[in-house]
């Protein structure tokens, strides 16, 4: 494992990069860092992912609480996005993910989740519920992130602007086909989704972006050395004042660092 600070002008807190070797390395500092994050504020608000980047994280998350290590009897979390049109049950949801992949096998409580309704039907107010209920929440502690290989943050598509608030967009063509391999066919990939805006995300008081595999590497480089552009949606995570990344080797490789 190695540390890169990438220094920032100002006031802003430097960067910190963390090259994992490999996923396994990558899962472990990540659980570490939301771990840690719980051990010194029991009651923490989690922004949370779904995708393949934070399974192994999960996975880690799970074994500690098994082993006593953590306690979510009190943290809130708020997950990114869901698909529209895909109720809980749905296999494909984002809800039925995270029971699957977390909340299932830990103590937080029911009424602590929340995940935007892709079923809602009235998307708007589902929308604006959601922004109202992160506010009520005090905004979030920390926001784990995974990375789209277009640059995506949640379904906040490489777009003209940075979407601020909790929205339903469409499907980047590029998303729908990396997502494809989750359904039987890519016809079958929702083409709308609810997602947490870019100000929730950047009002979050740390972030921690996770990324693995070669196919990451370009949106990996954009995100930390690119213009802050809104056709790159994580490059606006240059100016958060708080915001480490993991990364494993492959991930790393086009960063000059
Ligand atoms: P992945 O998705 O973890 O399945 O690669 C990440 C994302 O699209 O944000």
């Amino acid at each position: 494992m190695k540390l890169f600070i990438r220094k920032k002008e100002g006031e802003l807190k430097d960067m910190k990069i963390i090259v994992a070797k490999d996923y396994e390395e990558m899962s472990k500092k990540a659980a570490d860092f939301v771990a840690a994050q719980i051990i010194l504020k029991p009651d923490s608000v989690l922004g949370l992912p779904t995708g393949s980047t934070p399974v192994g994280m999960y996975r880690e998350l799970v074994k500690r609480y098994q082993a006593g290590d953590i306690d979510f009897s009190n943290v809130v979390t708020f997950n990114l996005d869901e698909y529209c049109g895909l109720d809980a049950e749905n296999p494909q949801s984002y809800h039925y993910f995270m029971m699957e992949n977390l909340f299932a096998h830990i103590n937080v409580p029911k009424q602590n989740i929340h995940i935007p309704s892709g079923s809602a039907l009235d998307i708007q107010k589902e929308c604006d519920q959601y922004e109202q209920k992160i506010k009520d929440a005090g905004g979030i502690d920390l926001q784990v992130l995974g990375i789209g290989r277009n640059g995506h943050i949640g379904f906040n598509e490489p777009a003209t602007y940075f979407e601020a608030k909790t929205h339903m967009g469409q499907l980047d063509e590029d998303t729908i086909r990396a997502n494809a391999r989750f359904f039987n066919s890519i016809e079958e990939v929702p083409k709308k989704a609810i997602s947490m805006g870019i100000r929730a995300i950047m009002q979050a008081r740390k972030i921690l972006l996770l990324a693995n595999g070669e196919e990451k590497a370009e949106a990996i480089y954009k995100t930390v050395q690119g213009a802050i552009v809104p056709q790159v949606p994580a490059s606006i995570l240059q100016l958060h004042p708080d915001v480490v990344i993991i990364l494993d080797e492959k991930a790393a490789d086009k960063l000059s660092l």
